[in-house]
């Protein structure tokens, strides 16, 4: 008699029919650090490099979405070189996202990644839901900036203390040096100067 169906060794029936609607438990519980590939770095160190390395996760991927949304909604003269501009740095964030994610993976945590996770820990202002003028939009952007410049300079500093010379390095060079020169090219946005007539000196005036 012919077998109706396939069977693996062990007698598993093999079928075509995908299995839909799976849940299971987690695999690893958010918070916690699994067994340490060789890195030489001890678990009391991975666990609160992971944590930090959480709420910059956390405050950049907030950055990230804060810079499209500011792509799409910019408004004005300007318009143009901003949705430009805003979308170059947010691609750089998308960088600086995989980068800091990744990193708390390989020393043996697990990343935040959802929005509603992130809108939980992020410590940056949330802004309206609507459109907001250009100079409100930019000090947004740079406030965000600030708090990431911030944590990262203390991250990196605790980083060197324990020893995790891979995270200052990652923190030091992608994060901080990315995010002071996204604030410089916002700055300048904000200084008020003339556009097309130059002010007439005092001096001038005066002779
Ligand atoms: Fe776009």
């Amino acid at each position: 008699m012919t077998k109706k169906h396939n069977e693996t060794a062990t007698g598993d029936r093999v079928t075509a029919q995908p299995y839909f609607h799976q849940r299971a438990l987690e695999i690893q519980p958010y918070g916690t650090v699994n067994h340490a590939l060789p890195l030489e770095l001890e678990q009391p160190v991975r666990l609160e490099m992971t944590a930090e390395l959480n709420q910059l996760l956390a405050d950049t991927i907030t950055l990230r979405d804060l810079y499209k949304k500011s792509h799409w909604q910019v408004a004005g003269p300007t318009f143009y070189q901003l949705h430009l501009l805003y979308d170059k740095h947010y691609d750089e964030q998308v960088e600086l996202v995989d980068s800091i994610a990744e990193r708390i993976q390989l020393l043996g945590g697990v990343s935040l990644a959802m929005a509603a996770d992130v809108a939980e820990t992020t410590q940056i202002e949330r802004p309206p839901r609507g459109r907001e003028e250009i100079p409100v939009q930019l000090s947004r952007l740079i406030e965000a900036h600030r708090v990431i410049v911030g944590e990262s300079r203390k991250l990196a500093r605790r980083a060197s203390e324990l020893g995790d010379d891979g995270t200052n390095d990652l923190v030091v060079s992608e994060v901080l040096r990315t995010n002071e020169l996204q604030i410089w090219f916002l700055s300048e946005h904000l200084v008020e100067v003339p556009l097309v007539k130059a002010r007439e000196t005092s001096a001038k005036g005066a002779a």
